[in-house]
């Protein structure tokens, strides 16, 4: 018997906004592209793809401090929460908590890849009959509204994993964290992932994995641009470089255009030099003390952090500071 999808609240961007943050971050003087729209059905199935990688740490290790923890983190969770999900993709990971939590007034599944979503809400329906799943396709970094739970709701609590914080800039990062703890409340809180620093040349591997995947992911933003906004990129005339920013304390992805060249979109003649660049994604790498200050300055206080036994990636939970 096939499960009916959960009916999906549709909180999408317009089209517009597509163009119109391509063509601003293409007008900048230095290059830059949201990551955000790395993420349409195809962008989406790379990245499931990147997370299986050798090189790609962050998964599997964030996996097993899930794994090793989970009845902890659970507990942290009161039985009637709302469990929402900023950025759920496949909600892999999230298994994890749904397999000790039966009694939660609902999960909310938020991701801006409208079909991935409805796929993933799908099998979720189907592995936890139970569970009121209330799939929400919106990005979570501008206004939206949660759809209403069948059950009382007790207290919100996000979830954060894979860290995602990491590819805002600090001051996004800050402003990104306020909006999260308005939405916790004083009864809720936040479980997040956050990848930490560590040797260069392990977080050079991850970004420049030998099978080529992320390279492929990085580019798959200019055959998005190609399809749906009718622009010209030609794919063999750019290129994938990913590099870690220690100054900065991040990793870099750009595209960088392999010859001097004029691209077209909506109406505009987009031109690059040979090596410019395109800034397409920031990942910031936090030690755990930079991460509590920054969760202070959006009013929260770190309650627990759970590590990896060498603290290559760490998974905390944070509360209101009071
Ligand atoms: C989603 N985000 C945390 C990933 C990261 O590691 O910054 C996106 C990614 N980009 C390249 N590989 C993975």
């Amino acid at each position: 018997m096939k499960t009916l999808s959960p009916p999906l609240h549709d909180c999408a961007p317009a089209m517009e906004s597509f163009e119109s943050e391509v063509l601003a971050g293409l007008s900048t003087f230095e290059k830059t592209l949201p990551c955000k729209y790395f993420y349409d059905a195809y962008g989406s199935a790379l990245f499931d793809q990147i997370c299986e990688l050798p090189e790609y740490y962050p998964t599997r290790t964030e996996a097993a401090i899930m794994q090793g923890n989970a009845a902890e983190m659970a507990a942290l969770v009161c039985p009637d929460s709302l469990l929402i999900e900023y950025g759920s993709g496949s909600s892999i990971k999230t298994r994890i908590l749904l397999d000790r939590l039966p009694r939660l007034a609902g999960y909310v599944p938020m991701d801006i890849s409208r079909e991935h979503l409805q796929r993933t809400a799908a099998q979720l329906a189907e592995a936890y009959p139970h569970l009121d799943i209330l799939p929400l396709c919106a990005d979570y970094t501008t206004e939206f509204t949660l759809p209403p739970a069948c059950r009382p709701v007790g207290s919100h609590v996000v979830y954060f994993p894979g860290s995602t914080i990491g590819n805002f800039h600090p001051i996004d990062a800050a402003a990104f964290l306020t909006s999260i703890a308005e939405v916790c409340g004083q009864s809720g809180g936040l479980l997040i992932g956050v990848d930490l620093k560590k040797d260069a040349a392990v977080l050079n591997a991850a970004y420049n994995d030998s099978q080529g995947v992320t390279a492929a992911f990085n580019l798959n933003l200019l055959t998005r641009m190609n399809a749906e906004l009718g622009a010209d990129f030609d794919l063999d005339n750019f290129s994938h470089r990913a590099y870690y920013n220690a100054l900065a304390g991040r990793i870099e992805m750009h595209l960088l255009s392999l010859s001097s060249q004029t691209v077209h979109l909506g109406g505009a003649e987009i031109n690059f030099e040979a090596e410019e660049s395109i800034l397409t994604e920031c990942s910031y790498k936090y030690s755990l003390l930079d991460f509590a200050g920054l969760a202070k300055s959006a009013g929260l206080a770190v309650r627990k952090v759970w590590t990896d036994s060498e603290q290559n990636f760490s998974v905390q939970y944070l509360t209101l500071a009071s």
